[in-house]
């Protein structure tokens, strides 16, 4: 076997190893972490990770690139798994509003908020939008996430728009090293003219859309938000299901700001993740750790809405819950692309452990993009996607909080920069 690429001499190797499948518990803590680590990659591909040399029957030749990583921390590539990528324009205007005190759902309910991202959505063309999101990729690849959800949800019932903002993601698909995931959220808000007919615009998504985007294949997930003043449990039902039939795999931005029994929802219906929880019940916790619906929190969101509440991340570990992380990237709730940042919120104020963010936005973040086959942990026979941080120990990621400590990112064994 010939590698292409080795990075050798790695001080912290942290590979992630273990089964395909969401950890929980204990399992979160089990980073399988070596010293002196060595990996080898033959293409996009990891051929051998160990410790100490490279075994013999692993060939090098004149070709082969070497990366010393004495002093660094080698871990997979990071995933987020839930952003709203593509979207025109930006909600700064809003700050003044929320120094103020005016609620999130307040601001959507006056027509600004997602409404406004509409707005802005729709007036931006396809090559607008493309290099906008672009420079939110090439932002994310240098702090080392090398996988990225992304979000329709801004043309609501304008379906030309969310189709176009589902074709700029598979557009940057192609082009962008970075592997984009996209998920349609045409529920992402009650349009204004269905305000009076909220079942109508729920019926128009179920009859039209999902079908539509299920021909199309724009997307692989269904995504609702489930939240007071948005979509009901049973409207979120009825989408989410409609979804399923289609082929796309249901996901929910559950009880975010209100406790409405999204977390209950996400497990009856058998959701691959559960987003935000900021507000779900102890017992939407139980049933989703009896289902192992993946909680995909976003601590950047509650520090941006400034409510003071985050998702009881501790209590869901304890639970059985399995956790991953993300940055939620938009432009109203968390317009930030720092996925660090967000491991660090994830730590400090959710008291998560170093091992278990880092479990949270690699194999778990896999996990809740159904890509734990190919992604999430350094084993042979997976995507050769690797981030090496110029820091001591993973420790150190978390506490030295709010810059970028990445020296190098490798996405399909290419070394990026
Ligand atoms: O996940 N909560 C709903 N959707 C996004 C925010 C979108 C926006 O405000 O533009 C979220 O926080
Ligand atoms: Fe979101």
């Amino acid at each position: 076997m010939k590698a292409t690429l080795v990075i050798e001499n790695i001080s912290n190797l942290i590979t992630l190893k273990g089964e395909n499948k969401p950890r929980t518990g204990l399992d979160m803590k089990d980073i399988g972490l070596i010293k002196n680590g060595i990996v080898a990659v033959d293409g996009d591909k990891i051929i051998y990770v160990g410790e100490g040399s490279l075994p013999s029957h692993i060939e090098i030749n004149e070709k082969t690139v070497f990366v010393d990583g004495k002093d660094k921390t080698v871990t997979p590539g990071l995933i987020d798994s839930h952003t709203h990528l593509v979207h025109g324009g930006s909600r700064e205007n809003e700050l003044a509003m929320k120094l103020e005190g005016v609620e999130y759902l307040d601001i959507l309910k006056k027509g600004g908020g997602i409404h406004s991202t509409v707005k802005s959505t729709k007036e931006a063309g396809f090559e607008e939008l493309y290099e906008k999101a672009k420079k939110s990729l090439d932002t994310m690849i240098s702090y080392g996430v090398t996988t990225v959800e992304a979000k329709s949800g801004y043309g609501i019932d304008d379906f030309d728009v969310e189709i176009k903002q589902m074709d700029v993601a598979k557009k940057l698909n192609e082009n962008h090293p970075v592997d984009i995931v996209s998920t349609f959220m045409g529920a992402h808000a009650i349009p204004e003219k269905y305000g009076d007919n909220p079942d109508r615009f729920v019926d128009i998504i179920v009859e039209k859309m999902v079908p539509e985007v299920s021909k199309r294949k724009l997307a692989k997930f269904c995504d609702v938000f489930c939240e007071e003043g948005v979509f009901t449990i049973e409207q979120s039902r009825k989408i989410l299901e409609a979804g399923r039939k289609y082929g796309l795999i249901p996901k929910i931005h559950a009880d975010e700001i209100k406790p409405l029994g999204g977390a209950e929802l996400a497990a009856e219906i058998n959701c691959i993740t559960a987003d935000h929880l900021v507000a779900a019940s102890n017992e939407g916790i139980k049933k989703m750790a009896e289902k192992k619906v993946i909680a995909n929190l976003l601590p950047g969101t509650s520090f941006n809405l400034q409510t003071g509440k985050f998702a009881r991340a501790r209590e869901m570990i304890e639970a059985g819950v399995p956790i991953s992380l993300s940055t939620d990237y938009n432009p109203g709730s968390c317009p930030t692309e720092n996925l660090q940042l967000i491991m660090s919120f994830a730590s400090l104020i959710m008291k998560m452990t170093p091992e278990e963010v880092i479990t949270a936005v690699t194999i778990n973040g896999a996990c809740a993009l159904k890509l734990e086959e190919e992604k999430g942990s350094l084993e042979k026979g997976k995507k050769a996607d690797l981030v090496i941080f110029d820091v001591p120990n993973l420790n150190y990621i978390i506490y030295h909080f709010g810059i970028n400590h990445v020296e190098k990112v490798i996405k399909d064994g290419i070394v990026i920069n």
